[in-house]
């Protein structure tokens, strides 16, 4: 198995590329089930997520090619020519599901298009419990029939999907996408309320709009959803991971240094920006992305709640974790979106970071500088967490089983290495 050694100590500088949103790309691709045309997305990550999403969406006899860029691209991923002509099997089975989350998402699409489909219940990252039963909350107001039986949601609308409104009881990602995916080709008008705001949420609505669906108010916590019978092909970049970009930011801000983070957009982490700059980093928005500066002054310590979007992302409370391991004074992290998710908590404590637990808070008491040890990822967040930590720590860190990484961060070691870090994969 793969594992990742790093020896801290070297400031970040350079720059740094960022890639395509994992977050979009799922659903987004998951959303070309829902057109016999072909949807083409630019700037698709190179994750092993995204290849898990290929192989689900081939069994379902989805056609997906891999292109090369534009001439005028400057984005780094991979454009996908991705074609649901014809759609040979509704079922999706344990084994490409419980890998990962999202991938039970296709539930909508299937359903809205082909009138029926049989799909695993999820697996994913062990933060928390993740029920799926807000998205068939969704899915039986717009008119389907589900049974769950033998570890399988088993759905069917013979006569279509019908809009209807959505209140959710509380904001949820998944739920929103699924609302708006299987709302696109429901018969007249969806309302969902309390959606989520998430950028990605506004993203796989553009790119369903630019398919012919007719979406408004996406973005907000109210979507509206005039049904149509069909949908086109169409072309539509990711949008940059702001993910990727606040894990980089707050790299940089741990170790010290002066970093461009190219193609960044301010506006999809205000909140995590507010608060790199209150732990004292320079934060400057350019024309090509975000640039990170923390030169000689210490880390200050911060207060923070995770929350749905525009809040802190709960995708960036262990790495937040990491840097205020360091801050001059105490500092208090509430994760507010999924419980049990401070499995990186002990995994800190290895490098001799003070963190104790209470309920949701974590306190987190500041020590001058971390010691580098053998540490164990955990989960896809949780594991860079203890790449940020390594990179500021004294001496050698080995990250162990880092499949976590690769799930989501593209060509990780290369973008740090580039930049000065002593970094780089152990293969075997
Ligand atoms: C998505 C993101 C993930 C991020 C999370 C919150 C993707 C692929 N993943 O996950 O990176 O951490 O949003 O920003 O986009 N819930 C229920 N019932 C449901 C669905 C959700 O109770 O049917 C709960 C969850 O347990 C959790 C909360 O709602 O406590 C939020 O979950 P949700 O927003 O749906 O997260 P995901 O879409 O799974």
């Amino acid at each position: 198995m793969d594992r990742i050694r790093i020896v801290g100590g070297n400031k970040l500088n350079g720059t740094i590329p960022i890639s395509g949103a994992k977050n979009a790309a799922l659903p987004l691709m998951i959303a070309a089930l829902l057109t016999d045309e072909t949807l083409i997305l630019d700037n698709v990550p190179r994750l092993a997520d995204v290849a898990q999403v290929q192989r689900i969406l081939g069994n379902h006899g989805v056609d997906i090619m891999s292109a090369g860029k534009r001439p005028g691209d400057h984005h780094q991923g991979q454009t996908l020519h991705i074609s649901a002509a014809n759609i040979i099997d509704t079922t999706a089975p344990y084994e490409l599901v419980s890998t990962m989350r999202a991938s039970f998402w296709v539930v909508a699409p299937l359903l809205a298009r082909m009138g029926e489909c049989k799909v695993s219940l999820p697996g994913g990252c062990a933060i928390g419990t993740r029920p799926v039963d807000l998205l068939i909350m969704a899915l039986e107001k717009l008119g389907a029939q589900i049974q769950i039986d033998g570890g399988y949601v088993i759905a069917s609308a013979p006569n279509g999907l019908t809009g209807a409104e959505i209140e959710f009881p509380k904001v949820t990602v998944s739920g929103t996408h699924v609302a708006l995916m299987a709302a696109t080709l429901a018969k007249g008008r969806t309302v969902i309320l309390n959606a989520a705001c998430e950028p990605e949420i506004l993203d796989v609505a553009d790119c369903l709009n630019k398919m012919g669906g007719k979406i408004t108010g996406a973005g907000t916590p109210r979507i509206v959803i005039e049904g149509v019978k069909k949908l086109h092909g169409a072309r539509h970049t990711v949008l940059p991971d702001r993910i990727e970009t606040g894990t980089y930011a707050m790299a940089v801000a741990m170790t010290g240094g002066d970093v461009q983070l190219a193609g960044a957009r301010p506006e999809l982490l205000q909140s995590a920006l507010d608060v790199l700059v209150q732990a004292g980093a320079t934060v400057t928005p350019n024309n090509e992305g975000i640039r990170i500066q923390r030169n000689g002054a210490g880390i200050s310590p911060v207060t923070v709640s995770t929350a749905p979007f525009p809040g802190f992302p709960t995708d960036l409370q262990a790495q937040l974790m990491a840097l205020m391991a360091c801050a001059k004074g105490s500092s208090h992290i509430t994760e507010t979106i999924f419980e049990n998710r401070f499995m990186h908590v002990q995994e800190l404590a290895r490098f001799g970071a003070r963190i104790s637990l209470d309920g949701e808070t974590a306190t987190i008491d500041g020590i001058a500088s971390l010691k580098g040890a053998p540490v164990m990822a955990t989960d896809l967040r949780a594991s860079v967490s203890l790449v940020i930590a390594g990179l500021a720590a004294e001496g050698e860190t080995m990250v162990n089983r880092i499949y976590h990484l690769d799930r989501g961060f593209e060509r990780l070691e290369e973008k740090l290495s580039a930049c000065g870090a002593n970094i780089e994969r152990i293969s075997g």
